[in-house]
């Protein structure tokens, strides 16, 4: 079947008004989405936003409440088999075949994809190169450290060679180094030209290599985007940080002004949040000398990565 002749337009996943319900808790409110071939999409929100939800229907193994989710043209909901062809699925938490070794685990998964005898050997030499496995490959999985079984997690997804990966937080509770070892991981499969969700709570830890991010909260996509256009979005609201001896003056002075949309005191400095790009640092200067604030120091807000996501997630953007 060729995947082009069902509409999707070319998009490796295609998200569409999805939903999921749990009783009366909406785990997943109206999301959609859509990422083209190769994209890597930094999938960011904390704890219970759904983002594992969200995996799970697209691999398969949950149904949606409504909505739709294509991968390649294809429905998730429709069409298992193909899903199970083409989707590798990471889960969260790693499932334990503790008493097998490295080999016999991934040949495990290699036969349940119905790869044979031959294509099984290779493909599992494969991977086990590419997550530099190959030196534990007698090892027993119980016995690796929690980056190497991660590395493990990913080489199992990898075996059939799908065209889309999942993988559901697969940083969380490692050490630094192993952090940074599937990261590095993750950078060389994007060059394979793989289709990559990959989520985490921690936006900084994707934010350089993703493709694209979306910010989810309490199952609601807030935003989604390049780190350059989120950045832009951020910045479309601009911070002035004002350092004064008279914090509740300039309070005072600035709070009647339509162009200022949020004043926050932190002891001595007075963050203000302007309404557009075009409002800019001289607007709030002349503002406090005009009332005869004292300014000791008066300066834009830098925009860290941290501090984008926070003003993405605060509602300051929409
Ligand atoms: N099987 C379930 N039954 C009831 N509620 C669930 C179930 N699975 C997840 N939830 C709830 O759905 C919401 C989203 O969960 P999840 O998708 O796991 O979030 P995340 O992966 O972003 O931490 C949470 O409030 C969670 O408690
Ligand atoms: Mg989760």
């Amino acid at each position: 079947m060729n995947p082009s002749t069902n509409g999707h337009h070319g998009a490796a996943l295609e998200i569409a008004g999805l939903t999921k319900r749990y009783g009366r808790l909406t785990a997943l409110d109206d999301l959609t989405l859509s990422l083209a071939p190769g994209e890597v999409f930094g999938f960011i929100g904390p704890n219970g936003a759904g983002k594992s939800t969200t995996m799970k229907i697209v691999a398969g193994l949950l149904q949606a409440t409504s909505g739709s989710a294509r991968v390649l043209g294809q429905d998730v909901a429709t069409h298992g088999e193909f899903i199970r062809r083409h989707v590798g699925y990471m889960p969260d938490a790693f499932g334990v075949y503790d008493d097998l070794t490295v080999t016999e685990y991934l040949q495990f998964f290699a036969s349940a994809y119905g790869l044979v005898r031959s294509e099984r050997r290779k493909r599992v030499g494969e991977v086990l190169d590419l997550t530099e496995l190959r030196y534990k490959e007698h090892a027993r999985v119980e016995g690796l450290s929690r980056g190497m079984q991660q590395r493990l997690g990913l080489a199992r997804v990898l075996i059939h060679d799908p065209p889309l990966l999942l993988l559901d937080e697969p940083a969380s509770g490692l050490d630094p180094r192993a952090r940074i070892e599937i990261r590095e991981l993750l950078k060389h499969l994007r060059t394979l030209g793989k289709t990559i969700v990959v989520s985490s709570h921690i936006l900084s830890e994707l934010a350089e290599f993703s493709t694209s991010l979306g910010i989810i909260e309490r199952g609601k996509l807030l935003v989604h985007g390049s780190l350059a256009e989120l950045t832009s979005r951020a910045r479309a609201h601009p911070v002035v940080v004002v350092t004064t001896p008279s914090p509740e003056e300039t309070r005072t002075a600035l709070s009647n002004d339509e162009r200022v949309t949020r004043i926050e005191m932190h002891g001595t400095q007075v963050r203000v949040t302007l309404d557009s790009p075009q409002t800019h640092l001289q607007f709030v200067i002349e503002k406090l000398l005009a009332a005869g604030v004292r300014i000791d120091a008066i300066a834009p807000e830098d925009l860290s990565v941290e501090e984008v996501f926070l003003r993405l997630t605060r509602g300051v953007v929409n």
